[in-house]
């Protein structure tokens, strides 16, 4: 079945043609229960040993993080695939971009693994690099060139994170957004945010501009929708992306929990909207989020704004501490849930058979370019 080829685009721009599929899942692995499967990838890790490490993202099935060699936010799990020297197979269970950055850091010869190549992030799938190319020259066009600075959060596509790298900028967290922010405006008098518009109008508020002098840039609008003379008064350029899934809290959720319960404390990632960030006690990256309550006193009370499946987890590792979610109705990220037991075990069994399934491999030059925005980063984290 074609999945998608969300990312064709991109890549037949630089070269290399990466249509993403996901073929159905073979036999046996449809007709296995969880017992059997959770045998087999328990199996497949003995056999491998140190050649394979198990990345997961906060955001994975609670069955999936019980069966990673590590845990961790998007900065910790760069990193870590980053220093990775020994084991010769990263199987990420997160979501497309995050494997593609492992592939970009990775030391060496090792394979990256997608288990599922249908995990992908809808935000990183709002930043195509085409259309980012025609906006970067529509606004050199008004600004002029080396006046601005591309920065993109991680969650973006390899082939935009190499455009940025060819434009001298940076990626960033969500837990280095502001460092990487604040240097990228002494450097150039601008800064065009790519793909999440609400991380980026929340660190430079933190930063001291209002929202109003921030430009919302409409991609595939002529000059973002904006007239020139706005475009040359401003500093801060958002490109129009968000998460669908912290777009789901609101301002409303927030009054209703604390006038029920006048002790909660919201804690929310960044990646909701302004509104929700700034009538929060604490904002922060998954890890921040998980680090917080954990550190907190004992009986405390606290409604999370971010993905359900790590509430769930942070009220069963916090069990003298009441944890909700701060939207009654949350769902899941439905991509990061697309890596289940049965992919996993399929993943693991092509490893040990020698023939990897879902590798994912950034060709150049998009990796050196997509590289030179991570080293960046890691420099300044
Ligand atoms: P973190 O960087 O906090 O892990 O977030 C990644 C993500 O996809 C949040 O939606
Ligand atoms: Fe992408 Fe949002 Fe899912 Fe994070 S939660 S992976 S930003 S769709």
């Amino acid at each position: 079945m074609l999945e998608s080829s969300r990312y064709s685009g991109d890549n037949r721009l630089l070269g290399e043609v990466l249509m993403i599929y996901q073929q159905p899942l073979p036999s046996p692995y449809p007709a296995l229960d969880a017992a059997a499967l959770t045998e087999r990838i328990l199996a497949a890790k003995a056999k491998l040993g140190d050649q394979a490490v198990v990345l997961t993202h906060h955001y994975q099935r609670p069955e999936i993080v019980a069966l990673g060699d590590m845990r961790g936010d998007s900065l910790k799990l760069a990193q870590f695939a980053a220093s990775q020297e020994k084991a010769k197979y990263i199987v990420y269970c997160g979501v497309h971009f995050m494997a593609e950055s492992a592939d970009i850091l990775k030391r060496g010869q090792q394979v990256v693994v997608l288990p599922d190549m249908g995990a992908g992030c809808d935000m990183a799938d709002m930043a195509d690099s085409d259309d980012v190319e025609l906006a970067w020259d529509e606004l050199v066009g008004v600004l002029g060139h080396e006046s601005i600075m591309p920065v993109t959060y991680i969650n973006s596509t390899a082939a935009l994170k190499a455009f940025v790298g060819r434009k001298g900028g940076v990626v960033c967290t969500s837990s280095n957004a502001e460092n990487i922010v604040r240097w990228s405006l002494e450097q150039r008098k601008a800064l065009f945010f790519f793909p999440d518009q609400h991380l980026g109008r929340n660190t430079c508020k933190r930063l001291g501009f209002t929202p109003e002098s921030m430009v919302l840039w409409k991609p595939g609008v002529p000059l973002g929708g904006q007239a020139p003379e706005r475009l040359k008064d401003s500093r801060i350029f958002l490109w129009q992306g968000h998460c669908p899934v912290h777009a789901m809290f609101t301002l409303k959720q927030i009054h209703v929990l604390r006038s029920e319960n006048p002790d909660i404390k919201i804690i929310t990632h960044p990646e909701c909207p302004m509104e929700v960030v700034d009538a929060s006690d604490a904002v922060g990256s998954t890890e921040f989020i998980v680090k917080t309550i954990a550190e907190s006193a004992a009986g405390s009370h606290w409604a999370v704004g971010t993905e359900m499946n790590l509430v769930n987890r942070i009220a069963q590792e916090n069990p003298t501490k009441k944890i909700v979610s701060l939207n009654r109705f949350m769902c899941l990220c439905g991509t990061m849930n697309r890596i289940d037991l049965a992919h996993l075990a399929w993943a693991m069994d092509s490893i040990v058979a020698g023939q990897p399934v879902n590798v994912i491999t950034v060709g150049e030059p998009q990796r050196s370019l997509a590289r030179a925005s991570l080293d960046r980063m890691l420099q300044m984290s």
